[in-house]
């Protein structure tokens, strides 16, 4: 991996990383760098461990034995401020829209003006710039999860996690949400994101992370994984998800 993907200041890292719950191993990565360029794909199928490990690498869990590390350093809190999460639900205030922008925006001690530059800025990158008094409760699913992506982008994280942010959507409103993906990562925002859409990961990654079992099975390229994976796990996930 790291001789496709050069070292980057600043990359995600899993060392010896072990998860277990009741006596079940649930997650064991010896070695995961995320250092690229990224968008980062993870793939594999129901139970591989993919939404474990985002929780790991944000921190939201603590594994049992191993480390997340940041440029390096153990992942810690100065690291997890700069770390936002997108699930497949979009988590929404039961405010406005605008209400749900500014709720994040508040907290970074932004002069009013900057403030609603900013407001003004990230409802355009969702289109949602007509909607900002409507009820984030009654936007459509896309719509919704357009201002949790933006709610997320509002804190102007390092990294951005999404986890399965399209498996409910429809073809165009998936399209918009894989064009902010994009926008992100285009202006040096690290994405990680999993999904079980093989064509998505085909649009989207510029590295893929193939996992089954807790483990992860391979980890390269997007088009070497997709189009000749090494690991007979990853042949079988691709045939099946292509198949279906
Ligand atoms: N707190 C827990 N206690 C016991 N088992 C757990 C716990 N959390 C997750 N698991 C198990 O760990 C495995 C991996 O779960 P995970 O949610 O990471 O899968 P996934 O790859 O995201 O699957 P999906 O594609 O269905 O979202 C599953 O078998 C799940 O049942
Ligand atoms: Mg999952």
């Amino acid at each position: 991996m790291r001789d496709l993907l050069p070292d980057m200041p600043g990359g995600l890292g899993v060392r010896d990383l072990w998860l277990a719950r009741k006596g079940k191993m649930l997650l064991d990565v010896p070695e995961l760098c995320l250092d690229g360029p990224g968008p980062t794909l993870i793939l594999g199928p129901n139970g591989a461990g993919k939404s474990l490990l985002l929780r790991c690498l944000h921190g939201l869990i603590a594994p049992d034995r191993g480390r997340v590390t940041q440029g390096g350093e153990p992942l810690n809190d100065t690291h997890k401020a700069r770390q936002a999460m997108v699930f497949q639900q979009p988590v929404l205030l039961r405010r406005s829209v605008a209400a749900n922008l500014d709720f994040v925006l508040r907290r970074q001690s932004l002069p009013r003006v900057t403030r609603k530059a900013r407001m003004a800025e990230l409802l355009a990158e969702g289109g949602l710039d007509g909607k900002a008094r409507q009820s984030a409760r009654s936007l459509s699913g896309g719509e919704a999860q357009r201002l949790a992506i933006l709610r997320a982008l509002a804190l102007e994280p390092e990294t951005l996690f999404l986890d399965e942010p399209t498996s409910a959507l429809d073809p165009g409103a998936t399209q918009a949400i894989e064009q902010m993906v994009l926008r992100a990562s285009a202006r040096g925002v690290r994405i990680v994101m999993v999904t079980h859409d093989i064509g998505q990961a085909r649009r989207l990654a510029a590295d893929i992370v193939m996992m089954q079992g807790g483990h992860v099975v391979e980890h390269g390229a997007a088009k070497q994984v997709l189009d000749a994976p090494n690991s007979p796990a990853s042949r079988r996930y691709l045939a099946g998800g292509l198949v279906t």
